[in-house]
């Protein structure tokens, strides 16, 4: 049995790491292919990780688009697919490495495997390209590995053949133990580097597409307005390597204080930073998984989410990205909701999905 794994960003690097090293252990022949659709963010999780890629495609070009970067990594692929003949391709998520990377196995008939499948919002443009791409990754994926319920449901809706769909949990989890395990977390060194000593701080990441422009400035009015109230309260932005996010955060916050502006951190820092912090608000997909763990209390926005299994464990709001509801929910977690939403709650599963994942491999015939 060989395994390509592919993939190209840094939630998907972290999330297919822990099945990396598992297939590795169950010495099950395995060829890493980075399409290098990011590069420094990627590279970060690749080193803490220790995975060294057989092929990287260097793709990233500043401000990329989608269909040039679609087409690029396609014939890419393409390529070394054909050269090394797998039994079976794992693609993760939803991203345009992903959806590359099923295509490219399907065309040429190598079944994939779809890792964090039947994650839907109902809303092909919400996320935008994420939820298309994971459904016409579905479409040509020969095993489905769904990491909750829901998502097992979601796939039977649309009329998925039971037999395909696997419910493993999220490998996120796995990666999460793994650092706790393997790293030590010293978040006394982190708040130090970071200039975090002694202060109480709320953690904040944007990068969605759909959140570009208006939206995301929106978010930040209302961010402004609170913590301008609020003087005890500093905000903690480890910003995307995308321009396009540098310029509405440096205008949003000229001016503002409080303000700790840093570049994307390696994992094992994130962790730390988000668990040492008074509550985090994201409109990313892996940081809503792993806020549940941590127990750390989570208004994500953006106007629909594919993840409500942290929203119905209490842990999540889904609050869009008005200013005044920014500024609401802001202000609301002074009161009881924040306790209400401070438990520790983890609905992605139990640290063992790449090995549910690895047997699977193993039993193929
Ligand atoms: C991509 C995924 C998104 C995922 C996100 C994780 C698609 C369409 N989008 O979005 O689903 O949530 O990754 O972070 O697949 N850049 C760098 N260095 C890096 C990474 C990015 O400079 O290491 C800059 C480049 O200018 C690049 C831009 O960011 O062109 C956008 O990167 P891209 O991968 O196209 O989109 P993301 O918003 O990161
Ligand atoms: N992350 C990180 N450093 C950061 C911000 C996030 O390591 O500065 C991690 C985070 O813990 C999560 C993943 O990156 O595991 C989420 O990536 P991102 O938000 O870019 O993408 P999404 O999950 O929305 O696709």
């Amino acid at each position: 049995m060989k395994v390509a794994l592919i993939f190209g960003t840094r939630p998907e690097a972290i999330k297919m790491a822990p099945i990396y090293h598992e297939l590795k252990n169950n010495k099950i022949e395995v060829k890493v292919i980075v399409t290098g659709q990011h590069k420094e963010m990627l590279y970060q999780v690749l080193d803490l990780f220790k995975i060294e890629p057989d092929y990287d495609l260097k793709i990233m070009k500043q401000g990329q688009e989608l269909s040039e970067l679609t087409s690029r990594l396609i014939e890419k692929l393409d390529k070394i697919i054909k050269i090394e003949k797998f039994d079976y391709i794992l693609v993760q998520g939803d991203t345009t490495s992903a959806f590359t990377g099923a295509l490219a196995g399907f065309y040429n008939k190598i079944p994939v495997g779809h890792i964090e499948a039947g994650l839907r919002t109902g809303n092909i443009y919400s996320p935008f390209p994420e939820e298309a791409n994971r459904k016409l990754i579905g479409n040509i994926s020969s095993v489905h590995f769904a990491p909750t319920n829901v998502n097992v449901e979601n796939l039977l809706k649309e009329g998925y053949n039971k037999e395909n769909i696997l419910k493993v949990g999220n490998t996120v989890i796995d990666a999460l133990y793994w650092i706790k395990e393997n790293k030590t977390l010293d978040l006394e060194k982190i708040r130090e580097k970071y200039n975090l000593k002694d202060k109480k701080y709320i953690l904040i990441t944007m990068h969605r597409r759909e959140n570009w422009g208006l939206p995301m400035q929106n978010v930040l009015k209302g961010v402004r307005k609170y913590l301008e109230e609020n003087k005890e309260l500093y905000l903690v932005f480890p910003m995307h390597l995308n321009p396009l996010i540098r310029e509405v955060i440096n205008e949003e916050l000229k001016g503002f204080e409080r303000k700790i502006l840093i570049e994307p951190l390696e994992y094992l820092e994130f962790i730390g930073v988000m668990d040492g912090s008074q509550y985090i608000m994201t409109d990313s997909g892996g940081i809503q998984e792993e806020a549940p763990s941590l127990g750390k209390p989570t208004l994500v926005l953006r106007d629909t989410t594919e993840r409500p299994e942290a929203i119905e464990a209490g842990t999540a709001k889904l609050i869009g990205t008005s200013t005044e509801k920014t500024y609401q929910y802001m202000k609301l977690l002074e009161g009881k909701l924040y306790e209400e939403m401070s438990h520790a709650n983890n609905p992605y599963g139990d640290g063992k999905t790449s090995i549910k994942i690895m047997k699977y491999l193993k039993n193929i015939k």
